[in-house]
Formats: C-alpha cells, sequence, structure tokens
C-alpha cells in the first residue's frame, strides 16, 4: 500500500538525504542526546537566550488552550494586549498574533497577493514565504537572490500590466545570515509604486536600536508597511506576527485563512511573548552579547565579504559543497562534544551543503574556541 512512499524514502537513504527526528533534550546552551552525551549547541535560533529567562518567569496562565480560533472565542484580552505591544514595538498602527510564523508568512502572502497582482520573490526565501506565494492567486516570478536591478528590470517590464506589485523577502536570510539590500528595495519600489512584505523572523530581536529588526536597522520602517516576525527565534517563545495598517490587518482577519481556521496562539505562549516584550532592556542587553560573539567568531574564522550589518548577525555558515563532507564534519564536531547541524538540499541548493552555526547570547568566549579548533578549514 505504501510502496511509493517507502521508494521515495529509499532513494533519500541512498543519497544520505534521509531526515529523521532524534529526541533531545535542551539545558541552556547544552544538548544531551539520548545516550546521555552532552553537548554544546550551535543549532538553536534562541539567539538571546531568552528560552530559558522566560521559563524563570512566573507565567501566569489559567488555562493552557486557547479553546478556539480566533474569530470565534480564542482572541482573548492577552492576545490583545500582545498585539498591541507588537504594534507598539513595531510602530505600526496594528498587529496581529499568529499561531506560528510560518501560519503568519504563508498566510499574509496568500490572502494579501491575489488575482490580477504580481509577486517578486527573492530566490531564497524561506518555505513560509514560498508557500505563501504558492497559495496567492497572484502571479510571481522569482527573482535571483538579492538582486535589486532584476526587481528594477521586471518592475519595468511589468508593472502597468498588473493592479499591484508585491515585494516579498525574508531580511536576514536563515541559512546564509545574508541581510536583504531594504533601502534599495524600498527605492525601486517607490519608483514604480510596489510594496515590500519583508520577513523579520531572524532579524527581530536582533537589528535595530530597538531591536525590532532589519526595517529599523536600516531605517526603512515607514517604507515597509507589512512587516512579519516570529516570537519563536530571538523572543523565545512560540507564535508568528504581522505588524501592518490597521486596514491590512482587518483585511487579514476576514481573509487569511490559517488565522480564521487555526486555534489562537497557545496561553503560555501569549503571555512569554508579552514578558519578553516587557523587557526591552534585557533584550538589548543580550543582543549586544550575542552579536558581539559573532563579530568575534567571523572575526576568528577570517569570514570576509560581509557587510557592517552583517557582521553581528548569529547565523555563521561555514561553507563545504558535498552533502557528505557536510554530514562527516557534523559528525567531527559531535564527537568533539559540539552540535553544529549540517544543512544539505533541498534547505540550500544543490551542491551547496554546510555547517550551520547559529550563537546564542549564552555563549561564552571559550565555547567559541573549541568551535573554531573543531571546524574544518575552508
Ligand atoms: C525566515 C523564516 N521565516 C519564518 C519562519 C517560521 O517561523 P516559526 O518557526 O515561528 O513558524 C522561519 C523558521 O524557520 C524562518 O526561518
Amino acid at each position: 500500500m505504501w510502496d511509493d512512499l517507502n521508494e521515495n524514502l529509499d532513494s533519500l537513504r541512498s543519497q544520505g538525504r534521509l531526515r529523521q527526528l532524534q529526541p533531545r533534550r535542551i539545558e541552556g546552551v547544552h544538548l544531551i542526546d539520548q545516550a546521555g552525551r552532552r553537548l554544546i549547541n550551535f543549532g538553536s535560533n534562541d539567539y538571546l537566550g531568552l528560552a530559558s529567562f522566560l521559563a524563570s518567569k512566573t507565567i501566569d496562565v489559567d488555562s493552557v488552550g486557547a479553546r478556539a480560533s480566533g474569530l470565534v472565542c480564542g482572541w482573548t484580552d492577552r492576545h490583545q494586549l500582545l498585539a498591541e505591544k507588537i504594534a507598539a514595538f513595531e510602530r505600526t498602527e496594528a498587529a496581529i498574533v499568529f499561531p506560528s510564523g510560518f501560519a503568519a508568512c504563508s498566510g499574509t502572502v496568500s490572502a494579501l497577493c491575489r488575482q490580477g497582482d504580481l509577486i517578486l520573490s527573492d530566490a531564497l526565501n524561506h518555505a513560509s514565504l514560498i508557500d505563501g506565494c504558492r497559495l496567492s492567486k497572484a502571479d510571481r516570478i522569482v527573482y535571483p537572490h538579492r538582486d535589486v536591478k532584476a526587481v528594477a528590470r521586471l518592475l519595468a517590464q511589468h508593472r502597468t500590466q498588473y493592479r499591484r506589485v508585491w515585494i516579498v523577502t525574508d531580511s536576514v536570510f536563515s541559512m546564509d545570515g545574508h541581510v536583504a539590500p531594504l533601502r534599495e528595495l524600498c527605492g525601486v519600489a517607490s519608483d514604480h509604486d510596489a510594496t515590500l512584505i519583508v520577513d523579520e523572523a531572524h532579524g527581530t530581536g536582533i537589528l535595530g536600536d530597538h531591536v525590532s529588526g532589519a526595517c529599523e536597522s536600516l531605517g526603512v520602517k515607514d517604507q515597509v508597511p507589512i512587516r512579519i516576525g516570529t516570537l519563536s527565534k530571538a523572543l523565545g517563545g512560540q507564535g508568528g506576527f504581522v505588524a501592518c495598517p490597521r486596514v491590512v490587518a482587518e483585511f487579514l482577519v476576514n481573509h487569511c485563512r490559517p488565522l480564521i481556521y487555526s486555534t489562537a496562539l497557545s496561553m503560555p505562549a501569549v503571555e512569554s511573548a508579552i514578558v519578553a516584550l516587557e523587557h526591552p532592556d534585557e533584550l538589548r542587553r543580550r543582543r549586544e552579547l550575542v552579536c558581539a560573539l559573532s563579530r568575534q567568531l567571523r572575526s576568528q574564522l577570517g569570514l570576509s565579504g560581509v557587510t557592517a550589518i552583517e557582521s553581528g548577525i548569529p547565523i555563521i555558515p561555514i561553507p563545504i559543497g558535498s552533502d557528505a563532507e557536510a554530514v562527516a564534519a557534523s559528525q567531527r564536531l559531535y564527537e568533539s562534544g559540539m552540535f553544529v547541524p549540517a544543512i544539505r538540499p533541498p534547505t540550500v541548493p544543490e551542491g551547496q551543503a554546510r555547517l550551520r552555526v547559529s550563537l546564542s547570547a549564552d555563549h561564552r568566549a571559550e565555547m567559541l574556541g573549541r568551535l573554531i579548533e573543531g571546524l574544518p578549514s575552508f
């Protein structure tokens, strides 16, 4: 009955691309595997170490589940408070909270980009934006990664044939640590009356004086009307959000399927995000720590070709190339007591397998020393 699925899995296995869930325990910046081995964890997106910090705070809840979708009765006064705090953090008229960042991205893009519209989407966008584009009834063109000239050309060629053109991009690319050229994209968007939707999943909590992301850091908040973020990476919890003009929020509440047909974000996740946003000084203090570690690691590894803003991003890819070599390098680090995931296609393009180091404010300088010793030369 399942022959086709078995064949597919066998084919992945023979290519060394079979993925499996591994039960582990996480303790701060350590990961404890099933055999009880304690490894330094360089694989988490908890960049600020807030996941444990929030667990140490009293999070009062009188229920766990939100009990219903937002529109039925699951949007509580606490969801409303969180949405207001996010809108204040992002300096937008409104914000909406989603059960995950994936739902926020896929749901927002698929709902807002409609028939008669065109989407221009960066080639390395996250799967959640890609799925949003696929589910949308708009036409779409994928432009080469960060290629503003290509975007300008496409706009000049196609703008008049469409009611609305959307430029959709990650702000910080999750597998490369690149920052999107947001100022330049805003420039071409304004020249051609296009609208940006930016996914700040890896920018939130890391970039900008108020740590609200790359749009803030690059001074383009006012030109990027729709900014999506997640509560589950630097903010240490779970869930996603869209910060936007009030009319967009109202439109999403009426048309965005993952918002309408999914139970609202759980209460502990709502409360922990509220606590995170109530500690702006702690966020900034931890951001300074992790960005300093990131700059230090890049400099010690001699990684060049990154811009000033990128040098502090706590995502540091170590290029390897072949899948087998990336897995072997990850395995050697594992044997030396460090977890650094090997990232292979389809997450990255063919032939570009890599190690993806992610840093946390709770890593210590000596941990970076061990990592540098264990990394392959490149
Ligand atoms: C760029 C980007 N956008 C969106 C998401 C989805 O966020 P979440 O994990 O909250 O669903 C991720 C998470 O992997 C991501 O890396």
